[in-house]
């Protein structure tokens, strides 16, 4: 799956034994789970801004303050703001809207007998799921409006300008993703000028303007919420785009990959039969599959990891996959539920510290829904795999195609 997705940065990092070493214009790799972690949590010698960080990528495309190119106060400060739109019950309740009606019907075509591609489903769910979060479309408007599939489509496009060997996008690339993303986010700007910044305008969250779970709010009022919670236009158009961005191709990569494994190891059926261990297979599922296989920091001050010297100015290359992979162990562990080496990682698949994934409880909103779909499926009429292809070429591996039908 790697070496198809990139076929030759996957298998060279796969090769270091190390847990830390420096390579040539790629820069310092780090692969042991307790070093990356430590990385994480001082954010004082290491940074994402500064070179070969993620700012120096993003920026030029999304703006100076989008969480992911943003350090220290301003970062905390944004970070607070934009919680309320990811409080647990609020995204859990906002997913069952969007998409519980379609994962019901997942079940029922599958259990009917109808071949079902995994991987065309999530993109359109976590397409409308983002699109409904960050206000991409007006209520009833459908005029230009991207489906989930169309909308995948474009942040590839974007995403695809990534390349480990390359620190930063030429001057066409960005030009080219900031035209994408100007044009997704035409409704949500258009709905951020609209919205009355009422009197809490500038002043943070309040009691008031969080966001519950019975009042999710209609496409087209996110974007005010955003204004509520004292986001300036940028910031909150800057936030669209980083959460497009962010929150399809981890789950279209995720999703597909973790029903494959859960088919080929049989513990799809087992799982169909009691969900007890369901919560370590997802966490399983998220350490060997790692959507976000690697991470980025620059050197702010010199420093040493383990016991590497690193100087200002260098970059670091974060190996989530590997050190997932290997669990603090030196051999890559399988996926297993039941011995669930991920319970001693804390969520290292979502990073640590500061930037710990905003979006987490979003995409486990949508992973709960969509497994326990197919599980219901399973339990019925069992399933199989009927087809899958690799994704190639691509930053995070994952499926272009992964059908599943009920046994005959
Ligand atoms: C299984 C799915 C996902 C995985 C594995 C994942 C993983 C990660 C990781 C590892 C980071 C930290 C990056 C770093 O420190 O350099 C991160 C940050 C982030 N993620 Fe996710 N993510 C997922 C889904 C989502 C979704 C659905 C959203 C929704 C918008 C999202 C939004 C974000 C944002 C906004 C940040 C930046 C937070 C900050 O810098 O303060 N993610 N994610």
């Amino acid at each position: 799956m790697q070496r198809a997705a990139h076929p030759l940065v996957y298998p060279l990092l796969s090769r270091l034994g190390r847990p830390v070493q420096r390579i040539p214009r790629v820069g310092v790799v780090v692969t042991d789970a307790a070093l990356l972690r430590s990385v994480l949590l001082d954010t004082t010698s290491f940074t994402k801004t500064g070179p070969g960080s993620p700012a120096d990528l993003w920026t030029p495309v999304l703006g100076p303050s989008v969480l992911l190119n943003m350090e220290g106060a301003d970062h905390l400060a944004l970070r607070r703001r934009l919680a309320p739109l990811f409080a647990p019950a609020y995204v859990d309740e906002l997913t069952r809207q969007t998409i519980g009606p379609a994962t019901a019907r997942l079940t029922e075509r599958l259990v009917a007998g109808e071949a079902v591609d995994l991987v065309a489903e999530v993109r359109e769910a976590a397409g409308q799921v983002i699109s409904r979060l960050v206000g991409l479309e007006r209520e009833g408007d459908g005029d230009g409006v991207p489906g989930g599939e169309e909308l995948f489509a474009r942040v590839s496009a974007v995403t695809g300008f990534v390349r480990l060997s390359r620190p930063r996008f030429t001057p066409a690339q960005v030009r080219h993703a900031r035209e994408v993303l100007d044009d997704l986010t035409r409704h949500a700007r258009a709905a951020y000028r609209d919205a009355d910044p009422g009197p809490t305008a500038g002043t943070g969250p309040s009691a008031d303007t969080r966001p519950s779970a019975d009042t999710v709010p209609a496409a087209d009022t996110v974007p005010a919420r955003m204004r509520e919670l004292g986001l300036s236009e940028d910031e909150a158009m800057g936030a669209v785009g980083a959460f497009v961005l962010t929150g399809t191709e981890t789950l279209v990569s995720y999703l597909p990959r973790m029903l494959a494994i859960l088919a080929d190891t049989g513990w799809l059926e087992r799982l169909a039969h009691d969900r007890s261990l369901l919560g370590p297979a997802i966490a399983e599922g998220l350490r060997v599959t790692t959507p976000s296989p690697v991470m980025l920091r620059s050197v702010a001050a010199d420093a040493r990891v383990g016991r590497v010297a690193v100087r200002a100015g260098d970059r670091l290359v974060l190996a989530t996959f590997l050190a997932n992979r290997r669990a603090g162990t030196g051999a890559a562990l399988p996926f297993d539920p039941e011995a669930n080496p991920a319970a001693d990682l804390k969520q290292l698949w979502f990073g640590a510290g500061a930037h710990f994934c905003l979006g987490a409880p979003l995409a486990m909103a949508q992973i709960g829904l969509v497994l326990n779909a197919v599980l219901d499926a399973e339990a019925r009429a069992p399933l199989a795999v009927a087809a899958r292809r690799a994704q190639r070429g691509t930053l995070i591996p994952g499926y272009s195609r992964l059908v599943l039908r009920a046994r005959q």
